[in-house]
C-alpha cells in the first residue's frame, strides 16, 4: 500500500449525495474520526447532511459549489450514481474519486451497464437498445412477450419501467420513453432474486458480505435475508459474477449486484450499483466489518476489513407506508421490545407512499427465525 494514498481520521471526507447511504457512510466514518463534508442538490438537512460537518446544498456543477466542496475535503466518493458527469470530472481532476469517474458513469446508465455487461462476457437478460417506436416494435418482436422496457437513465425503486404483456400496445408503451433511449430486455422467469454486496481495494483484493436473497413489493426490496436460501453452486455462481463485474470495472469500494436465479440454478446479472446497496443494510449488524465501514477503509485507502457474515439476519424495509400519516410517526414499540431488532430511521420528515424512511434488521439463530421475527414485527408495524 502507497502511504500516499492513505487518508487517515481528522481528515475530511466528501460523499456526493445526501440520501440515507451517505447518512450511513457519514455515521461511520465519523466513528472512526473523520470529517464529513456532504454536497448534495437537496435543501438542507438532508439525510446524509444532517451527521456531516458541513453540509453544502445546491447544483453538483455549480463550479463555486464544488470549489467549496473540494477545498474541505481529501477524498471523495457519490452515495448515489446519478451524478452528473460534468461534476465527476471536476472532482476526478482535483481529488481522490472513489469509485471512480468510470465505474459510475457505466452504471448510471442502463445501456452503457448493459454494453459493459455484453463486453464483459457477464451472463444477462438478452436485451436490445431502441430510440424510436420502429426500434421498439422490432425488440419486442425478437425477444418475444412478456419482456420490459426500461429508460437508460435515472430510473429506480421500478420507476421507468412498464411490463409489456400479450395485451400490451406499443405505440402507447412508448409514449413514456419517446425522446430517451431504452433497454427493451426478455422476461426473466426467476425463482429468486440475489444480490452481492462488496468491497474491492485499490490494490485488487475482494471481500463480499455474501449472496443474500431479496423480496421485493411492488418494485421495492421489501426483505433481505441474509445468506441467501440457495444451493452452495448457486452462491458461488453469484459471488463469481460479483468478481468477474468488479474487475471489469476496476472497481474501488462498495459495489453491489442484483442478480436473478432461474429454476436450472443459473445466476444472471439484473443491475450494478456502484455504492452501498439496500440490501447490504443487514451487514450493519450481521458482518465482521459492515459495507458502509468497508467504503469508509477502501475509500481512505485502507486494507479492506474481514467481511464475513457472522449471524444469520433479515432485513426490513420501512416506507413511508408504515406511517400512520405523513408526519405522525409509528409506534415503533414492536422493533424497539424485540431484543435481536435494530431500528435504523433515514431522518426524513415527511413519510410519503412508497418513501425508503428507513429499516430494521433482526438477527437470529438461523435465517428461518430471524425471518418469521421479521415478519411478526412487519405485520405489527402495519401500515396505512
Ligand atoms: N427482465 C426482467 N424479468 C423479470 N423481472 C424483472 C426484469 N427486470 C426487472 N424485473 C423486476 O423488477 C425489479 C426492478 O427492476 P430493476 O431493473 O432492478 O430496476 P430498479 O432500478 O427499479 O431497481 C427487479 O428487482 C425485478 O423484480
Ligand atoms: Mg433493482
Amino acid at each position: 500500500m502507497d502511504r500516499m494514498d492513505v487518508v487517515l481520521p481528522p481528515a475530511a471526507i466528501g460523499i456526493l449525495g445526501g440520501g440515507q447511504l451517505g447518512r450511513m457512510l457519514a455515521l461511520e466514518a465519523r466513528r472512526s474520526g473523520y470529517r464529513v463534508v456532504v454536497l448534495t442538490d437537496e435543501p438542507p438537512g438532508s439525510p446524509a447532511g444532517q451527521l456531516a460537518h458541513v453540509e453544502i446544498n445546491g447544483s453538483y456543477t455549480d463550479a463555486a459549489l464544488l470549489d467549496r466542496f473540494l477545498a474541505e475535503v481529501e477524498v471523495v466518493t457519490a452515495e448515489f450514481e446519478n451524478i452528473p458527469d460534468a461534476c465527476l470530472q471536476a472532482v476526478a481532476e482535483r481529488r481522490p474519486l472513489r469509485p471512480g469517474r468510470r465505474a459510475i458513469f457505466t452504471t448510471q446508465h442502463r445501456e452503457r451497464e448493459k454494453l459493459f455487461l455484453r463486453d464483459q462476457g457477464i451472463a444477462c437478460a438478452p436485451f436490445r437498445i431502441v430510440e424510436n417506436e420502429a426500434q421498439l416494435q422490432a425488440a419486442v418482436e425478437e425477444l418475444g412477450r412478456p419482456c420490459v422496457i426500461k429508460t437508460a437513465a435515472f430510473g429506480y425503486d421500478g420507476k421507468g419501467q412498464c411490463k409489456v404483456t400479450a395485451e400490451t400496445d406499443l405505440t402507447q408503451a412508448w409514449r413514456a420513453f419517446e425522446g430517451a433511449h431504452a433497454v427493451v430486455e426478455a422476461w426473466v422467469p426467476f425463482v429468486k432474486e440475489v444480490s452481492v454486496v462488496g468491497a474491492r481495494g485499490m490494490d485488487g483484493s475482494m471481500a463480499v458480505h455474501g449472496c443474500v436473497e431479496n423480496e421485493h413489493a411492488d418494485h421495492i426490496l421489501d426483505v433481505t435475508i441474509a445468506p441467501a436460501r440457495v444451493e452452495p453452486a448457486t452462491a458461488d455462481q453469484a459471488l463469481a459474477l460479483w468478481r468477474a463485474v468488479a474487475e471489469g470495472l476496476d472497481y474501488v469500494g462498495t459495489m453491489a449486484v442484483e442478480m436473478f436465479v432461474t429454476a436450472d440454478g443459473g445466476v444472471m446479472v439484473n443491475e450494478i450499483a456502484p455504492r452501498p446497496h439496500n440490501s447490504g443494510h443487514h451487514s450493519i449488524e450481521s458482518c465482521e466489518t459492515n459495507q458502509f465501514h468497508q467504503q469508509m477503509r477502501v475509500i481512505c485507502g485502507l486494507p479492506l476489513g474481514e467481511a464475513r457474515l457472522h449471524t444469520p439476519a433479515v432485513m426490513v424495509n420501512l416506507l413511508g407506508d408504515v406511517w400512520p400519516t405523513e408526519d405522525q410517526a409509528p409506534d415503533w414499540s414492536a422493533v424497539l421490545e424485540h431484543p435481536r431488532a435494530k431500528l435504523h430511521l433515514y431522518g426524513k420528515e415527511c413519510a410519503r407512499r412508497k418513501r425508503k424512511m428507513g429499516h430494521f434488521t433482526v438477527l437470529g439463530s438461523d435465517v428461518k427465525q430471524a425471518l418469521r421475527e421479521a415478519r411478526e414485527i412487519q405485520a405489527r408495524l402495519g401500515r396505512r
